[in-house]
């Protein structure tokens, strides 16, 4: 099963878009795309979302993982 940002990715991070705001839109594909590799790294090492949030599941963080692989479908 292919993964889409609007259909994948975006409801995903919807809910901490105002809390990274300051830096970047999590909900724009531009800004995610362009900001991929970086919060991947932070997702995948757990520094993000903070320690005091829900984190992302294995599954959630490879299906963001496969996203970048596909080269980022809208
Ligand atoms: C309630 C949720 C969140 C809060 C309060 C939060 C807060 C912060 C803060 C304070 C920083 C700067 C400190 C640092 O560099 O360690 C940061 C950096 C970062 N966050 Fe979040 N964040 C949240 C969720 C997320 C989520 C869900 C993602 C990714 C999907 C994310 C991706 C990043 C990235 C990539 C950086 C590094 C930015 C840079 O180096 O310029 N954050 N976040």
């Amino acid at each position: 099963m292919s993964v889409s940002f609007k259909r994948n990715i975006s409801p995903m991070f919807e809910v901490y878009q105002a809390n990274m705001n300051w830096r970047f839109d999590l909900g724009k594909y531009e800004d995610v795309k362009l900001n991929a590799v970086k919060i991947y790294q932070m997702i995948e090492t757990k520094q993000m979302p903070p320690p005091n949030y829900n984190p992302f599941s294995d599954d959630q963080i490879a299906m963001f993982k496969q996203w970048m692989d596909e080269d980022y479908p809208e």
